[in-house]
């Protein structure tokens, strides 16, 4: 490669489309090169990967026995049509079937928007019932079906979408008007309440899936407790709804268990959807992985669905050595861990900095909201709407100390690779410090 910093810019912006993004706007880091948790651009400068790229880079960067991996399967075969199989298919499968007890077989996809999308076709098949319910503050993808269904307002400008998504509010306990005066287990409670009578008035006979991240991602790390968990799945058993997990995000070790949904013992899904951490984002892989009783429907009726890349081979062969490095360098222990320091220090930033209004994580995913006042939770920056004059300035610090990390609205994500360690995570917190302090003199007292 020899194009220099500003031609990989220049040519990237002709000739390529960014996303979610006006095109001009899109200034981007020509990167080089990638080790552990940093990565460098064209110039050699090197940054602190703070949000494992799009949440996906679980193990770090450049793990040599993935890319051994990748390798050896180039070598040997790349791919084949997904009704001719292969080793690597067959034991990727099975390690998922290890790692998500209670669940059977997996139908791979290229990444988690065709995964929530097969999803749900799948649990409109079997059901025979059209209506998907959902959240509103949770995302499952860029695809049309899958963007309905997250009703994060990512949404909003492809509306009208697929008509047979119906969403429900969010267990939101630091802003719900439906949480004020209530403790976060009574404001579950409150929730699960209203997802019932709106299953009542949308006629459970028409309701096929109920979908939930298992622990929400970019929509601010909104969770429901244990009450909550219980009480959607009691519904779905109550109703016959099948319930959907994404494990997009959450999965792979990055809440501190293999999957999100396994902070709940109750939960016991119907299908779980999955990509990112599954290969690390060495390559593209997603999957939907299904309960015994929903692999067995399909065994007698056909499932309506494919995709020419389903089941990758070298897709699955970076899935093995993914999930090897995972159990080899306990991650997952790792990330819970870790998430604890994190939470730690940022307690002691929010002592330094009071427009920290709330800190929520679980294990590595994790955000801080930040607000004008802590009384009024007024959000510095507003929902859905540019940043405002504070937050662009705790931006330009961040970026001026180097540290690559997910922005949106008031909230900072703070979401690196499971392989970090203590001294790393310090030497994260101590650039958010110094970015916060942009942010200060904009609290109203
Ligand atoms: C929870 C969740 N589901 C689905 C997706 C979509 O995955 P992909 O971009 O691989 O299609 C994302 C992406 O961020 C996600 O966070």
């Amino acid at each position: 490669m020899s194009l220099s910093y500003d031609e990989i810019v220049s040519k990237s912006r002709e000739y390529t489309f960014v996303s979610w993004a006006a095109q001009a706007d899109w200034r981007p880091i020509p990167a080089v090169r990638a080790e552990g948790i940093y990565f460098w651009d064209a110039n050699g400068r090197k940054y602190i990967d703070w949000s494992s790229m799009l949440v996906n880079v679980n193990i770090g960067h450049g793990n040599k026995k993935v890319i051994r991996a990748i390798q050896q399967q180039a070598e040997q075969l790349t791919y084949v049509k997904p009704n001719i199989t292969s080793e690597p298919r067959a034991v990727l499968g099975e390690m998922l079937a290890e790692v998500a007890p209670g669940l059977q077989k997996t139908l791979f996809t290229l990444g988690g928007g065709d995964a929530n999308e097969n999803a749900m076709k799948m649990a409109r098949l079997m059901t025979g019932r059209q209506k998907i319910l959902a959240r509103y503050r949770a995302f499952h993808g860029g695809t049309f079906g899958a963007m309905m269904a997250g009703g994060d307002p990512r949404r909003l400008a492809n509306e009208p979408g697929v008509p047979w998504v119906v969403h429900f509010g969010d267990p939101y306990y630091y802003r719900s008007p439906l949480y004020k005066g209530r403790t976060r287990d009574e404001g579950d409670a409150a929730l699960v309440e209203e997802i019932e009578e709106l299953i009542q008035v949308e006629g459970p006979q028409y309701i096929a899936a109920i979908m939930l991240e298992g622990v929400n991602g970019t929509s601010g790390v909104i969770q429901g407790g244990p009450v909550f968990w219980d009480g959607v799945q009691h519904l779905c058993n109550k109703y016959n709804i099948l319930l959907i997990i994404d494990e997009v995000m959450s999965g792979f070790g990055r809440t501190g268990k293999w999957f999100g949904y396994q902070h709940y013992p109750n939960v016991k899904p119907d299908m779980i959807t999955m990509a990112k951490g599954i290969t690390s984002g060495y390559v593209p892989l997603g999957g939907v992985m299904a309960s015994p009783k929903v692999s067995a429907y399909f065994d007698d009726h056909v499932l309506v669905g494919g995709l020419t890349y389903s089941a990758h081979t070298l897709a699955c062969a970076a899935g093995i050595a993914c999930l090897q490095v995972i159990k080899e360098e306990k991650l997952v222990e790792n990330a819970a861990k870790m998430g604890q320091v994190l939470e730690e220090g940022l307690k002691k930033l929010a002592e330094k900095h009071p427009v920290i209004g709330d800190i929520r994580g679980y294990g590595l995913l994790n955000c801080i909201e930040l607000v004008k006042n802590r009384k009024t939770r007024e959000p510095l920056s507003p929902f859905n709407q540019p940043f405002s004059e504070p937050m662009k300035k705790i931006n330009a610090s961040l970026a001026k100390n180097n540290l690559s990390t997910f922005v949106r609205w008031n909230l900072i994500f703070n979401c690196p690779p499971l392989i970090i360690t203590e001294e790393q995570i310090k030497e994260g917190l101590e650039i958010i410090d110094e970015a916060l302090k942009e942010a200060d003199p904009y609290y109203e007292e």
